[in-house]
This record gives structure tokens, C-alpha cells and sequence, in this order.
């Protein structure tokens, strides 16, 4: 993989692929760690003496023009956090920041991006051109390298293609994480659905020294166990997975024992948080870690009373002295909100790119910069 650190960026246009799939309300951005993230890269190919072309997507519009799917407020944030002069206020087809930034309107308001289209790829490289040569591509988004996108693998085959510098840090430290990390190594897996998670708790389960369960996907693993979970959320189709996991790594996976649970009339009950002593326990196994990963909720974190076990998560990684990792938007949303991303040592842009990378595979647009 050849890094931006290595091209020659001299009066080149760049076409540069970044991720800005930022959650979005209403027109408002609700956290820009995506946008903020890629700064460096964007300022690095400016002082070098490069003209970017900037690509990204929003949502998944299908392949129409989706005005509520428009790029222009992220536009105006990267303008304001760059210091800019530039402000839009409608959809157009490309935001021109200054002299030499330009982005383009959402990628995927066209069908042949997604469709990883060769010439649409090509239109997109043949932007580069100056002076009847073309430039480069840089490859900046990691959180969206799992698709294989026109704007991220096929648009390699016609342009010189880089690693970003985001890119680069996310394949470092992810790639310690599943390579090579220090012992005692604590892995802790939430979120909803145990089907997007498998791949990585089989992965990470061949390293780590504890899996700490919460979640949706713990509650899975808890009735796989033959263990009454009454009506809270699982994962039907899961459940013989589940045991065959559990089967394998007894040692190792740690579910949590006490819950905080609502009742209802019937006399039935939903798992909504983890308990107190799952708490100490899984704030214990962390904070004697010397490598820590951390993805997806352990608790209903739309609702503030049931984030208990999240904060006890959060506060113990800060107090490890090692490598700490947190991918995943809920959770690094949660961490950032509640101001407890200070003493973590790396906070991934990606989702199910993270989880893609650490379960093993290789991603298409990764794999496209190897080529
Ligand atoms: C993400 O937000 O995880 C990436 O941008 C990929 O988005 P997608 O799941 O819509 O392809």
C-alpha cells in the first residue's frame, strides 16, 4: 500500500475519497469526528502543492437525487472548521470551498457508484486531469473501504492510488489489535444484533484473554445457555452459533450475571443495561488489560437511565495503561458525549468497516491500494 507520505503532489489534482456519513438531524450534524478526522490529510496534499477533488457519500439514496441527502451543511462544516470564507445553502452539483478544494455532491446520488461502474469510475479520475495528465487518488475513507464502490475500488485502476493519512492510522492500529496485542488482552462486544458481530468475537476470541458480552448480543448468548431472558432483545437465528461460541471459548467469554431490567404487567421482564456487579466486574478485567477493544452498546443508550454500564466501560478504559480502541458510531458517539474519549488511544471512523477489518477480511478498497 503506497502512502500519501510517498506521492508527489506538486500542482497535481487529487482526487481525494473520504467518508462523511456523519448522523445528520434535520440538517444539523450531530457529531463530525468523520469530518474533523480527515483534516490533516485534506491541509497535508494543500501544503504539498495539490488541488483536491473531495468525494464522499451520505445515507443510502439509491442512486437518486435526495435533497435531505445532500453534502451542502457538510460543506459548510468542513468551510467553518477550515477556517473558510465559503458558505451554501441549497443542493448543487459541486461545493467549490476555495482555490483548491472542490467537493462533489453525494456519490451515491448517482446508480454506477454503487454499482462500482468502470467508467463512471473513470469520469470521476479523468476530474484530475491538468494539462492533459492525470493526477492521483487518495483513499482517505476507511469507514466505507468495505464497499466495494466506484469511488473506492474501481477508480484505483485509473489513477495512482494512496493511503490516506486516516486510513494508515486505522490500519495500524487496528491491525495491532488482531496481529499482535499485549496481554492481558479484554475485548468488550454490545450492540443489538449478534449476526454483525460473529465474525469479530470469532476473530478477536483467538487472542483475546476475556470477551465481556452486553447488549442485545449477550442476551443472545444468555439464552443459548439455557437462561431466561424473558422478552428482552436476541438474536433468533443466532442462538446455536452462540452456543457453539460459548462451548469453545468458556474460559474467555464473560457474560455479564446481574442486569438492570424493566418489569411489565404479565410479569414479564426487558434487559435494558447491564448490573452493578457486572459493572465492577467487567471495570475490574479492564483496568488490569494492557490492550482493550471496545464495540457496540451494552445498554438501551437512547434512553439516558439505562447508559449505567456504558459510563463504567468508558471510565475503566481510561484508566488503562495500554492500547485503547473503541470503533463504532453508537459507541464512540456515546464515549465523545459523555467526555470520556481523553485518555483513549484510538477512536476509529469506521462501523462495519472496523468490524470487517477486525473479523479478518479484506476490504475491497484496501485491497484495491495493494494491488
Ligand atoms: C458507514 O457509515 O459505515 C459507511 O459510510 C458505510 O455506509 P453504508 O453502510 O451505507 O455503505
Amino acid at each position: 500500500m503506497k502512502l500519501l507520505q510517498e506521492a508527489n503532489l506538486k500542482g497535481k489534482r487529487v482526487f481525494l475519497r473520504v467518508d462523511f456519513n456523519v448522523p445528520m438531524k434535520d440538517g444539523v450534524i450531530k457529531d463530525d469526528n468523520r469530518i474533523v478526522a480527515v483534516l490533516p490529510t485534506i491541509k497535508s496534499i494543500i501544503d504539498h502543492g495539490g488541488k483536491i477533488i473531495l468525494g464522499a457519500h451520505l445515507g443510502r439514496p439509491k442512486g437518486q437525487k435526495n435533497p435531505e441527502l445532500s453534502l451542502w451543511p457538510i460543506a459548510n462544516r468542513l468551510s467553518e472548521l477550515m477556517d473558510l470564507k465559503t458558505s451554501f445553502s441549497a443542493p448543487i452539483a459541486e461545493y467549490d470551498l476555495s482555490d483548491n478544494l472542490t467537493m462533489l455532491e453525494n456519490l451515491r446520488f448517482d446508480p454506477w457508484e454503487e454499482a462500482n461502474d468502470a467508467e463512471f469510475a473513470k469520469e470521476l479520475a479523468n476530474k484530475t486531469i491538468t494539462d492533459d495528465e492525470l493526477g492521483l487518488y487518495v483513499n482517505d475513507a476507511f469507514a466505507v473501504s468495505h464497499r466495494a464502490n466506484a469511488s473506492v475500488e474501481a477508480i484505483t485502476k485509473f489513477l495512482p492510488s494512496y493511503a490516506g493519512l486516516l486510513l494508515q492510522k486505522e490500519v495500524e492500529n487496528l491491525t495491532k489489535i488482531i496481529e499482535n496485542p499485549e496481554h492481558p488482552f479484554v475485548v468488550i462486544i454490545g450492540g443489538v444484533k449478534v449476526k454483525d458481530k460473529a465474525g469479530v468475537i470469532a476473530k478477536l476470541a483467538e487472542q483475546a484473554d476475556k470477551i465481556l458480552l452486553g447488549g442485545g448480543v449477550a442476551n443472545t448468548f444468555i439464552k443459548a445457555n439455557g437462561q431466561n431472558i424473558s422478552n428482552s432483545v436476541y438474536d433468533e437465528d443466532m442462538l446455536d452459533a452462540c452456543k457453539a461460541m460459548l462451548d469453545k471459548y468458556k474460559e474467555k467469554i464473560m457474560l455479564p450475571g446481574d442486569f438492570v431490567k424493566e418489569p411489565d404487567e404479565n410479569g414479564t421482564f426487558k434487559i435494558l443495561d447491564i448490573g452493578g456487579q457486572a459493572r465492577t466486574d467487567f471495570a475490574n478485567a479492564i483496568k488490569a488489560a494492557k490492550t482493550v477493544f471496545w464495540n457496540g452498546s451494552l445498554g438501551d443508550s437512547e434512553d439516558s437511565r439505562y447508559r449505567g454500564g456504558m459510563t463504567s466501560i468508558a471510565k475503566a478504559m481510561n484508566e488503562v495503561d495500554g492500547l485503547t480502541v473503541i470503533a463504532g458510531g453508537d459507541t464512540v458517539g456515546f464515549v465523545k458525549k459523555a467526555g470520556l474519549d481523553k485518555n483513549i488511544s484510538f477512536i476509529s471512523t469506521g462501523g462495519g468497516a472496523a468490524l470487517e477489518f477486525l473479523a479478518g477480511e479484506k476490504l475491497p478498497g484496501i485491497r484495491a491500494l495493494e494491488r
